[in-house]
C-alpha cells in the first residue's frame, strides 16, 4: 500500500516520517487481517473494547520508526500511554499521538474499514496529521497551513447551509448505557432535522476525514480519546471544517465528546448534541 507520491511534495520531514511509520504499522495490521488474530477484551467491564497482537505490534513498529527518524520526539500511543494529562501533553515540544489500529471492532469482524492515525503536535498545537485505511489504500494527510489531501487530491468540506441536505456520521463509545441512549436520542433529533441519513462506520479517524472530504456534513460521538481525533482534526480544519467538543468547547488533548462539521452547520448540530450530551 504505497503512499501517494504527492505526500512527499509537501516538504514536511514530520509527514515523511509519519508516512514511513504508517507503512510499517500498516503491513503488520494488514498481515493479521488476512491471516486472522485472536482478539482480547481490554478489561472485565469492557468486553466490547477489543485489542489484539495487531494493535500492539503495530504500535511498537510505529514508535520504533518515528523515534528512529526523529530522535528526541515523544510518542503517546493508545496501547502504551500512561495517564498523561492534557496539560502534560501540551508541554511536549515534539509529540506524536498514535492510534495503531482505529476501528478494532471492524477489524475483529473482518470489515475492511480501519485505520492507522498519527498526529504530530508542537506544544499542544497540531502541525501534521496522517490517517490511512491500508486495505483501501486511502491516505488522508495535512500539514498546518498546507491544505488537506486525500490520495494526492485537495479536499474540502461541503458547503451546505442546512442539515436537511447532508449525511451525518456518528459513533458509539463502548458504553451500553447512558451514552448509548444519548447517542440514539441525538440520532433521532438529527433525523427530525430532515438529514439525508445517518452512518456509523466504526472508525472515528476515518469518520472525521469523511467530514473533511465532504461526504458527511457533520459527525458526533460522545466519547473519544486523543488518539482517535489527533490527526484527523488537523485534516478537517485544513479542509475548512470545525471541530469542538459536543458542547461547543475547544477540543483538548484528553477524553472528550466530539462534534465536527463543515463549519456552517456547526451551531445547528450543536443545538442537538448539547441537548442530549450525557
Ligand atoms: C474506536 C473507533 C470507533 C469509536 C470508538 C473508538 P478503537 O477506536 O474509533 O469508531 O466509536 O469510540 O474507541 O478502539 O477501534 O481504536
Ligand atoms: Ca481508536
Ligand atoms: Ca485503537
Amino acid at each position: 500500500m504505497p503512499a501517494p507520491e504527492h505526500l512527499t511534495t509537501l516538504s514536511s520531514p514530520e509527514l515523511a516520517a509519519a508516512k514511513a511509520a504508517a507503512e510499517s504499522g500498516a503491513s503488520i495490521v494488514v498481515d493479521y487481517f488476512e491471516k486472522g488474530v485472536t482478539m482480547r477484551s481490554k478489561g472485565p467491564d469492557e468486553h466490547h473494547n477489543l485489542v489484539s497482537d495487531a494493535d500492539e505490534e503495530s504500535e511498537a513498529a510505529i514508535i520504533e520508526s518515528l523515534t528512529n527518524s526523529l530522535p528526541g520526539h515523544t510518542v503517546f500511543g493508545e496501547e502504551s500511554a500512561k495517564n498523561e494529562t492534557a496539560e502534560e501533553l501540551n508541554q511536549v515540544d515534539h509529540l506524536w499521538i498514535v492510534d495503531p489500529l482505529d476501528g478494532t471492532n471492524n477489524f475483529a469482524h473482518h470489515l475492511p474499514h480501519f485505520a492507522i492515525s498519527l498526529g504530530y503536535y508542537r506544544r499542544g498545537v497540531a502541525a501534521a496529521g496522517l490517517v490511512v485505511n491500508p486495505v483501501r489504500d486511502d491516505w488522508y494527510y495535512a500539514v498546518s497551513g498546507g491544505g488537506a489531501w486525500h490520495n494526492g487530491e485537495g479536499i474540502s468540506v461541503r458547503n451546505d447551509t442546512s442539515l436537511s441536505s447532508v449525511m451525518v456520521g456518528c459513533g458509539f463509545y463502548y458504553d451500553r448505557g447512558q451514552m448509548m441512549q444519548a447517542t440514539l436520542k441525538t440520532v433521532e433529533a438529527f433525523f427530525g432535522e430532515g438529514i439525508h441519513g445517518i452512518r456509523r462506520f466504526g472508525t472515528a479517524a476515518l469518520d472525521l476525514c469523511q467530514v473533511a472530504a465532504g461526504q458527511f456534513g457533520a459527525f458526533f460521538e460522545y466519547q473519544l480519546a486523543p488518539w482517535d481525533f489527533a490527526a484527523a482534526r488537523l485534516i478537517l480544519e485544513e479542509a475548512g471544517g470545525k471541530i469542538t467538543d459536543a458542547r461547543g468547547e475547544p477540543l483538548a488533548l484528553k477524553i472528550s465528546s466530539i462534534l465536527a462539521s463543515n463549519t456552517v452547520l456547526h451551531e445547528d448540530a450543536l443545538a442537538l448534541t448539547r441537548r442530549f450530551h450525557p
